[in-house]
């Protein structure tokens, strides 16, 4: 990209003055749920005047004066701008800011949420639009930024940024990286290797579980690095967080965020880390310049995911996956406004989390699996290759991609995938048969598929029959507990509900908890159970999953 995109979800001005680096000094406060201190600017373009996202900062000076700078009205989705007035011929600011206890991007978590229970945890999630609520910057795909940090956090309390740790608390991240990257984590953390450039870092209780699940780590790298060239980020690890992480994983460079609910104990979901090591390709290396190319990091790196899977578990595991998320994009598909099953949707007005359907993942996987098809693997490969090289550290949006395409394979037409809804009539097939094994070596994903053919509509009997036999309610397995648990729910299989109360009171990993909130408010009698569940959960999930339950409660 030369010239920048515009970003209807950022009040920024780079084309004026640009946000190149950010250092941060923060001082971490449990005690006020706040992060206190001063982020310096330098920048380049440098106009006479710098406009940053912000979303409830409390902004106390700009370079050492309560003057020169105006924060604007409150955006309910976008926060509020800052604008700053530069002196002529200032190329950095000095911002002296605190964050608030409801910032949407960090949670605080009390010792009882944490597996340790001794110390309090902190972390953040910045995707999409989060960075601004504790960072002021210019919070667009677009405008990537090196960055330093010093972050001071009380023993025994160790700091971790998605950077290169220079010393402890201090990071630094060489390579310029979009703000929704920035990521930092603070609680009693230990750190354990797996190989020479991956590791694990997670609560003490929870290492050894972590280390062994995802032992294959070091492998997965490898495995990437022979289908689309070099990591260049040096280092990868995984750090493990507390139940109330409200994604699965989030790829912050260097240091992927992941949910404790994928430690199955037989590696059945460790494709989730496969998925955020492929975004050390599609997304942090290339990136998507607006949230309308959310695409572009979701559908190349599912497409990567599960060829990283194919390498290290065989085709069966890595095709059953596809074919399970394939039919479940075409459920989902039926549910959903024609205009949100492009692959390029329209955002205006609307939150950029809104876009996080199967489309951009699933679709967009589908559209790469049928240039595979049409070209063969070693012409789709060589071409991601180039792709890769050639948009490193850039910011793209899909017309970039479409131009990049067509060098490659002018004959190829995608506009269809790109802006019409559904499946193209010669999308590819996924098929996969699951009758060929026997139910007792069954792993999660055949369960799975199984219970969600379970004849309609269930019946408390037919539940309490299949309980029986294969004890669901007490599933070691996160994805088997919160798929019987929706379907208990929907059966008023009333044994289930006791461990459903557990499960949601525990679990804010918002895939498990949205489906179940909305299945309860359908049930007979299930709005006043979601609410007398919710009011003893809502203070322990993150904002991101509050905003979500509250939207179906309210
Ligand atoms: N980058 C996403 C998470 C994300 C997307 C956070 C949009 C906020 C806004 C991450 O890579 C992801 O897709 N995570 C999935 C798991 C994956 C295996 C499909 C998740 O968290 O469910
Ligand atoms: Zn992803």
């Amino acid at each position: 990209m030369s010239s920048l995109p515009v970003d209807i979800h950022s009040y920024g001005n780079p084309g004026e003055s640009r946000v190149r680096h950010v250092h941060l000094d923060l001082v971490v406060s449990f005690k006020e749920k706040k992060l206190k201190g001063t982020a310096t600017l330098a920048l380049e373009p440098a106009g006479r005047r710098l406009v940053l996202d912000t979303r409830d900062l409390t902004i106390l000076q700009v370079n050492g004066s309560k003057e020169g700078f105006r924060l604007g009205p409150r955006d309910p989705i976008l926060g509020s701008p800052l604008e700053i007035d530069l002196p002529s011929g200032a190329r950095s600011v000095v911002i002296e800011y605190e964050t608030t206890p409801q910032a949407s991007g960090l949670q605080w978590l009390a010792p009882a949420q944490t597996a340790g229970k001794r110390s309090p945890f902190l972390f953040s999630q910045s995707q999409a639009i989060h960075a601004r609520s504790w960072i002021p910057i210019q919070d667009s795909p677009a405008v990537r930024v090196t960055f330093s940090a010093r972050i001071q956090a009380a023993a025994p309390l160790t700091s971790l940024m998605a950077a290169v740790q220079l010393a402890p608390g201090r990071f630094h991240m060489p390579w310029p990286v979009p703000p929704y990257l920035i990521a930092l984590a603070v609680g009693e953390l230990q750190f354990r290797p797996l190989g020479p450039r991956t590791g694990i870092w997670a609560e003490p209780p929870v290492l050894a579980r972590a280390a062994s699940e995802f032992e294959d780590m070091e492998k997965m790298v490898e495995a990437a690095e022979r289908l689309y060239g070099p990591y260049r980020w040096g280092r990868y690890d995984v750090l493990v967080l507390p139940p109330s992480f409200p994604f699965g994983g989030m790829e912050n460079p260097r240091l992927t965020f992941a949910t404790p609910t994928v430690l199955a104990g037989d590696k059945s979901l460790v494709s989730l880390v496969a998925h955020e090591l492929a975004h050390s390709w599609s997304g942090n290396l290339v990136t998507n310049a607006t949230w309308r190319d959310f695409w572009l990091n979701e559908g190349f790196t599912t497409y990567i995911e599960r060829r990283i899977q194919e390498e290290i578990y065989g085709r069966r595991q890595s095709e059953m996956e596809f074919a399970i998320e394939v039919d479940e994009l075409k459920e989902e598909m039926k549910e959903l406004p024609p205009g949100d099953q492009h692959l390029v949707i329209d955002l205006t007005g609307r939150d950029p989390d809104d876009g996080m359907t199967g489309v951009p993942y699933v679709k967009g996987a589908l559209l790469l699996r049928g240039l595979e098809e049409m070209h063969g693997r070693d012409k789709l490969d060589a071409f991601l290759k180039r792709y890769f090289d050639r948009f490193a550290f850039q910011s793209i949006i899909t017309a970039d991609f479409v131009a990049a395409l067509h060098e490659s394979f002018p004959q190829d037409d995608v506009s269809e995938w790109l802006n019409q809804p559904g499946l193209p009539a010669d999308a590819p097939r996924i098929s996969f048969d699951f009758e060929t094994v026997p139910k007792r070596t069954w792993e999660t994903q055949e369960w799975l598929h199984w219970l969600r053919n379970q004849s309609q509509p269930l019946t408390a009997a037919h539940l309490r029959e299949i309980d029986m036999q294969w004890d669901f309610t007490h599933s070691g397995n996160s994805e088997i507990t919160a798929q019987w648990l929706e379907m208990a729910i929907q059966a008023s299989y009333e044994p289930a509900y006791p461990r459903l109360e557990e499960f949601l009171i525990e679990v804010g990993r918002r895939k498990f908890v949205k489906p179940l909130f909305e299945a309860l408010v359908k049930a007979p009698g299930g709005v006043e159970r979601a609410k007398n569940i919710y009011a003893k959960a809502r203070s322990g999930y993150h904002p991101i999953t509050q905003a979500t339950v509250d939207a179906i409660l309210k």
